[in-house]
């Protein structure tokens, strides 16, 4: 792990191998550790880039909201840093989908490819963002606890919870011990942000759109809607893995990771 500067940011990130760089980008509220199976698998032939993003991890917490383009903002200044000039495939899960939309949207030259895990298109409904705010309040107010309690049941698929509740339980700690106000800010953020529908069409580079057939938070369905309005996506749905299906099913889905990059 390195610490950057960027700015008066210090960002915590995972640099290692060589080669074609890999950007991968975690949900909310994790950190680095999500793409651990990633990690292993792609170092060896890749160079792999994880941060953890703002308030999440070990980088710094800013309070406020970050909105998706200030992540997307960071992540540019991060491979500046990091001195990538190649074209970066990127590859975010759910809220790392969410900022890939802006990352495209700004920084279109920097993308040799995008994977996109578990994620939507689509900004929230009035209900979501309501939940959004409360749940930024209760983060505030009473910490992480009720917050995680809400979410955990969604966070992994049906197959996983009764096969391998020690991943879920390792997970639930990390997400109990992210930090409050930065979960805050990416509620806040996350309530903010575009509709990236009407991006999709328009994004014509190599797509890879991934979902596990148990997830409940960003179903098959509008993945595969999604897919469909790209011009060069593919859909693969990962069976028995729910909404981290990089951690659940990590064979299946680094193997359609690597076929995605080795046609790139
Ligand atoms: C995530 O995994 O990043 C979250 O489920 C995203 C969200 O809250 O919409």
């Amino acid at each position: 792990m390195k610490k950057i500067q960027l700015g008066d940011l210090t960002m915590n990130v995972v640099d290692e191998g060589e080669g074609k760089p890999i950007l991968f980008v975690h949900g909310f509220p994790l950190d680095h550790r999500m793409w651990r199976e990633q990690r292993k698998s792609f170092a060896a032939d890749y160079r792999v880039i994880i941060p953890d993003l703002r308030g999440f991890g070990e980088s710094d917490v800013t309070s406020g909201t970050i909105t998706m383009a200030q992540f997307a903002d960071d992540l540019n200044n991060l491979l500046n840093a990091l001195k990538v000039v190649e074209p970066v495939v990127y590859c975010g899960l759910s809220m790392g989908g969410y900022i890939a939309w802006e990352f495209a949207k700004r920084y279109r030259e920097r993308l040799a490819g995008l994977i996109v895990c578990d994620s939507k298109a689509a900004s929230d409904s009035d209900d979501t963002r309501q939940t959004r705010f409360n749940s930024a309040k209760e983060l505030r107010e009473n910490g992480a606890d009720n917050v995680v309690f809400a979410m955990m049941p969604k966070m992994f698929g049906m197959t996983t919870r009764d096969r391998n509740p020690e991943l879920v339980e390792e997970f639930r700690q990390i997400m109990l011990k992210a930090n409050a106000e930065g979960m805050a800010a990416g509620q806040l953020g996350m309530a903010d942000r575009i509709d990236g529908r009407s991006l999709l069409t328009e994004l014509n580079i190599p797509a890879l759109l991934l979902c596990g057939e148990e997830d409940i938070i960003s179903p098959v369905l509008e993945m595969q809607e999604m897919a469909a309005s790209m011009p060069q996506a593919e859909f693969v749905g990962i069976p028995e893995a729910g909404h981290l299906a990089p951690l659940e099913q990590p064979v299946e889905v680094n193997n359609a990771i690597r076929k995605f990059i080795e046609k790139l």
